[in-house]
């Protein structure tokens, strides 16, 4: 797959920090994997993980890491394009000391693409992805029928992906993709006890957003 040319991030000027900076220059190469158009081999990455777990945009990575340290028996692969949220989430992996994330920088469609083989995920995260509120930026959204193809080879069968937005326009979108396509089952689900509230998550429940998770098997 080319790089796609709709992007569903907007490039965001580059105010990185200091600490973040020196974050990624010092622990990439501890808690990152490098992006290569080559197959990463999980089992060698983490050879005891229950569940092996790929987290899209992930932002400045703090839900991740509160899942990751509560769940020690699966292994998280954290996968974003923003240069500061990549330092802090590394910062945050290493002040934790948490042996079950790894970090890869870049689009999670050439990611997935490239890099993961054929049912070597048993599930996804994908909390609050960009909701492109504005009917023309639409089409930026990254949960749409090419997306449910990217991903449903790469799950288990029986895999799962969990989305959370708080854009309800969005919530409705989702749905409506899953719906017709029959590669997944599910839809709503309450908020499981688990799941941290994110960063993102935060800002919308202060402007009255309903926040909607969804739960989808891969058949
Ligand atoms: C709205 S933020 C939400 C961040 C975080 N999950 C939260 O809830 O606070 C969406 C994130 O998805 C990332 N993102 C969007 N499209 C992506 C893509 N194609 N590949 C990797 N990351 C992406 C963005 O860079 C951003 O950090």
């Amino acid at each position: 797959m080319e790089r796609p040319t709709v992007r569903s991030y907007s490039i965001r000027g580059s105010r990185i920090t200091v600490a973040q900076r020196q974050a990624k220059t010092a622990l990439q190469i501890v808690h990152g994997i490098e992006f290569k158009q080559e197959v990463i081999d999980l089992k060698a990455i983490f050879p005891r993980a229950n569940k092996v777990i790929m987290e899209i945009g992930f932002g400045m990575g703090e839900a991740t890491a509160i899942i990751a340290k509560n769940h020690p028996e699966n292994a998280y692969i954290a996968v974003d394009v923003h240069p500061p949220g990549i330092g802090k989430l590394l910062s945050r992996i290493d002040e934790d000391k948490l042996a079950n994330v790894k970090v890869i920088e870049d689009d999670v469609h050439v990611v997935l693409e490239h890099m993961i083989t054929d049912h070597a995920l048993d599930g996804i995260h994908l909390y609050f992805p960009d909701p492109w509120p504005k009917k023309k930026h639409n089409k930026r959204r990254i949960v749409n029928e090419g997306f449910l193809k990217l991903i449903h080879p790469k799950l288990k069968k029986g895999g799962f992906i969990h989305i959370a937005t708080d854009w309800v326009p969005y919530a409705v979108s989702i749905q409506e993709v899953f719906s017709n396509s029959d590669l997944f089952t599910g839809g709503v689900i309450p908020k499981p006890e688990w799941r941290p509230v994110t960063r993102f998550e935060d800002q919308g429940i202060d402007k009255d957003h309903a926040v909607n998770d969804m739960y989808y098997v891969a058949q």
